[in-house]
């Protein structure tokens, strides 16, 4: 049995998603705990209603500049390293890494973000693409490593860009593959499936990658 701890910081429909997936489909794995740097996130209650166990470690404790960074991260690894995951799971989780703390979760974090990478790393991802006149956009499930949004991609999901979108719709558009797509990412991992060859992910034998 294979323990999953998932990372949030918000509304958390992604963390939702992996949780309804592995209940429904009965996967050889266990949410080991939910863990937010914000005491309000939204997730938090979704994840205690199911009986999962949550944390709470508030990076604005620790102060600002590399040190407070450093010492937010070593205290989350802490905690997390607690719940003895062998996958970490990033759901929304808006903070930027320090490498020590990618470095001690090499080849077992996962982070979904909003954008077909390795286009738009960062933030505001969907108003970028909009304002760039792409005609595409989605979402990348990719490993963590301490390059922000970089690191090897395990899936990708894409929609067209409407004319009259804006940040708002493209987003929910974008979501609904998102709750699709994660998912399936954190499964081919608890069940094996994922390798990494020469920094790449080995195309999985019998499941598309690609989400549309
Ligand atoms: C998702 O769209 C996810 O891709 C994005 O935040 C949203 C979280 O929604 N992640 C990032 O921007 C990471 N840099 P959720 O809390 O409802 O899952």
């Amino acid at each position: 049995m294979k323990r999953i701890v998932i990372l949030i910081s918000g509304r958390g429909s992604n963390m939702e998603a992996i949780v309804r997936a592995r209940a429904a489909e009965q996967w050889p794995a266990e949410i080991a705990a939910v863990i937010s740097n914000r005491p309000d996130a939204a997730g938090l209650a979704f994840a205690q209603s199911h009986g999962i166990a949550t944390a709470v470690v508030d990076h604005k404790v620790f102060g600002p500049g590399q040190s407070g960074r450093e010492a937010f991260d070593a205290e989350l690894q802490r905690v997390i390293d607690g719940f003895a995951p062998d996958l970490v799971v990033l759901a929304g989780f808006m903070r930027i890494l320090t490498p020590a703390f990618t470095a001690h979760y090499a080849d077992r974090m996962l982070n979904i973000h909003p954008s077909l990478l390795p286009a738009f790393t960062g933030l505001h991802t969907h108003q970028r693409a909009i304002g760039m006149g792409c005609k595409f956009a989605g979402a990348t499930v990719h490993f963590v490593t301490a390059e922000l949004d970089h690191g090897a991609i395990v899936a990708q999901a894409v929609v067209p860009v409407l004319p009259g979108d804006d940040e708002a719709a493209l987003s929910a558009r974008v979501l609904k593959l998102e709750h699709r797509m994660y998912p399936s990412a954190v499964r081919w991992f608890v069940s094996g499936q994922l390798a990494l060859e020469s920094g790449r992910v080995r195309q999985l034998a019998g499941e598309s990658q690609s989400f549309s």
